[in-house]
Order: structure tokens, then C-alpha cells, then sequence
């Protein structure tokens, strides 16, 4: 298995482009462990600037959300050639705000997966439970359908550059990380789940990532489990100091 960690920070609705300079002139300066990835999910106005700031580094720099068509009439929407062209490597779709605050849907999700894919655009899905789904017992069933909705008439062919994220949403910016046992448990179910829906290579590939309050102190738990391959760290990857260490985990 050759699943390279992915440490991937998600700024959501934080940083000017001024900003994600001076972020990335910090995070620069920090030596690093080399077998891992990096990658930051930025705010559109952001992009060409972390972009620049980034070049050279091997950092990925993401878009956080996309709209599937390639142009056209749809108001204060980017597309993937957009984001492509502004030098961005990869996508998060489906992040659970988006999916809570603004409407996207499973069906959004899988026409942006696609739209991602057209764009050579690593798509980085997200998906999780909430705390009511948690307590209701309904945790994997969620969970399956939400992956159902996302690759719906995907092939293997079409997963090879795929990234999932587990993100439960009670987890998200609360600071109740879930156990390494229970994220470990959802990650083995989503590896089932694609070893079912796909085949054995396609688990076996797909990296899983972790994210809901992953911190410098709790990310080398997470990542020593078998099936975390990556965090996705919304509020720890504000700072360069903390994402250093986050990415520096001891394995
Ligand atoms: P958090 O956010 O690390 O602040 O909990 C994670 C995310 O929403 O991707």
C-alpha cells in the first residue's frame, strides 16, 4: 500500500490574499518531515496569491468549493478551469457547512466530483454524521449514502485521484475530536465501502482523511491508526507555528 499522508489545512472564509503571503512565508521557514503532502484550501481571493507564495515548495494549494459548469450566466460562482488556471491542484467539495449552510446536495457533490475530475483538480470529499445521526444509531448508513450519492456511475478509473474526508460534524470546530478508535472505525467502514462498490484496489488506494479539531497534540493518535491517511484541519491551519507541528507529526 502506498497511501502518502496528506496534511491538507481548510481556511474556510479566514485569510486575505496579504495574509496567505505572509502565512506562507512563515510555514516556509519551517523545515518539515518530506514523506508527506501539504495542501490549503483558501478562499478564491486567495488563490493566485498562495499560489505565488507557494511555488516551489510542492505545497498544493485547493480551492474550498466549485460549480460544475464551465462558464456562463451563474452569478458569484468559480468554475474548476477557473480554479485550474489560478494554479490550484485540488478542490474540497462537499464540506459539511456547505452542505448545511448553503444547500449542497449529494447530487452536487457528485457533479462537482466530476467537474473536478474534467478540471485535473484533486477533488478532497468530505463527508460525516451529525451529532443526532451519531445518536441515533444511523452513523454508517449516513455515511454510505452520502459516498453512494457522491461517486454515483464513477468507475475505478475515476477514483484513482480521489481524496475522502471524514469529518464528523459534531467534531468541527468544537474541540470534541473523535477518538482515534472511533475515527478509525468510520475510516474502515468507507474502505469497505469502496472495496464493495469498486474493488479491492480502489480501498486499498483512496486516501481517507481525518478532520473535526485535529491539533498538534492529537494528530499523531489519529494518524498512527490504519486507515487514517490525512487531516483535514480547519482551525489549526491558521497558524504557521501550529500546521508546522501538525504536519511534523511523530509516526
Ligand atoms: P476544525 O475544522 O479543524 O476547525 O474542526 C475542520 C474542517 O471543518 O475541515
Amino acid at each position: 500500500m502506498s497511501r502518502k499522508p496528506l496534511l491538507a489545512g481548510n481556511w474556510k472564509m479566514f485569510k486575505t490574499s496579504a495574509q496567505a503571503r505572509e502565512f506562507f512565508g512563515e510555514l516556509l521557514k519551517q523545515t518539515y518531515k518530506g514523506d508527506r503532502e501539504i495542501a490549503f484550501g483558501v478562499p478564491f481571493t486567495s488563490l493566485e496569491a498562495s499560489v505565488e507564495a507557494a511555488r516551489g515548495s510542492g505545497i498544493i494549494i485547493a480551492a474550498q468549493d466549485l460549480y460544475w459548469e464551465n462558464e456562463g450566466a451563474f452569478t458569484g460562482e468559480v468554475s474548476g478551469p477557473m480554479i485550474a488556471a489560478a494554479g490550484a491542484g485540488a478542490v474540497i467539495i462537499g464540506h459539511s457547512e456547505r452542505r448545511q449552510m448553503f444547500g449542497d446536495t449529494g447530487e452536487w457533490v457528485n457533479r462537482k466530483t466530476r467537474a473536478a475530475l474534467a478540471a485535473k483538480l484533486t477533488p478532497i470529499v468530505c463527508i460525516g454524521e451529525s451529532l443526532a445521526d451519531r445518536e441515533g444509531g444511523r452513523t454508517f448508513d449516513l455515511l454510505s449514502a452520502q459516498l453512494q450519492d457522491a461517486f454515483a456511475g464513477f468507475a475505478p478509473a475515476d477514483m484513482v485521484t480521489v481524496v475522502i474526508a471524514y469529518e464528523p460534524v459534531w467534531a468541527i470546530g468544537t474541540g470534541k475530536t473523535a477518538t482515534p478508535e472511533m475515527a478509525e472505525e468510520v475510516h474502515a467502514h468507507i474502505r469497505k465501502w469502496l472495496a464493495g462498490r469498486f474493488d479491492q484496489t480502489t480501498a486499498d488506494n483512496t486516501r481517507i482523511l481525518y478532520g473535526g479539531s485535529v491539533k498538534p497534540d492529537n494528530v499523531a493518535k489519529l494518524m498512527a491508526q490504519p486507515d487514517i491517511d490525512g487531516a483535514l484541519v480547519g482551525g489549526a491551519s491558521l497558524k504557521a507555528a501550529d500546521f508546522a507541528q501538525i504536519i511534523n507529526f511523530d509516526s
